[in-house]
């Protein structure tokens, strides 16, 4: 059993927090283990928890037509969310769910080791972007620890607002060059003592 597979065993049998006692399926994410890029977007929504699998509803697909406009199936990458489990009627994750759900990602990140983390709206920024707003902040690289991170709005947002539409596909198509240039991105100095990771 590959490593993944089995820290998804793990995060099925999750009872951290109130979200596993209403969820049909914990949905850990998906993608190759070698995956250069990672998406981490909100939560579950309905789809996803019937589902168990990330971004399969109507973000997701536009998610995928994003990809494709970059050449990229959404095989070929890393699909994932800051929690693993529906929050109730949808509604905004608690800071205690993303607290409780943390050390998942934390691994998550560890195991795959992606060059580049894309944040999907802005729970996910928020965990490498405290207290920044996305409106100031997306589109813009910042790299740490050899790992290059990158803000977009939500895809889910974007299918709402029409004037952000074409701010995520200008965004999402600007991720090639992004890695391609990589290497010549500079490295974030942290203070030794940095609490938390933040990118701003
Ligand atoms: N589907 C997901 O898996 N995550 C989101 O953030 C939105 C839709």
């Amino acid at each position: 059993m590959s490593a993944l597979t089995e820290f998804y065993g793990e995060i099925a049998a999750c009872q951290r927090c109130i979200l596993s006692q209403a969820r049909k399926n914990t949905v850990p994410g998906e993608g190759p283990e070698d995956a250069e890029i990672m998406f981490i977007g909100e939560g579950p929504g309905f789809h996803e928890d019937q589902q168990g699998r990330p971004f399969v509803g109507s973000a997701g697909h536009f998610l995928e037509e994003l990809l494709e406009d970059i050449g990229l199936r959404r095989e070929e990458v890393y699909i994932c969310n800051v929690i693993k489990c529906r929050p109730p009627g949808n509604r905004d994750p608690l800071p205690e769910e993303i607290e409780a759900c943390k050390p998942y990602l934390d691994r998550q990140i560890e195991l795959i080791s992606p060059r580049m983390i894309v944040t999907l709206g802005r729970f996910s920024t928020e965990q490498y972007f405290p207290g920044a707003k996305i409106s100031h902040i997306h589109g813009q690289p910042r790299k740490v620890g050899g790992i290059i991170y990158y803000p977009m709005y939500h895809p889910a947002a974007a299918l709402h607002q029409p004037k952000w539409r074409q701010v995520v596909r200008e965004d999402m198509s600007k991720i090639p060059q992004v890695l391609a240039e990589a290497d010549r991105i500079a490295e974030m100095e942290l203070p030794q003592d940095a609490e938390q990771l933040s990118l701003f």
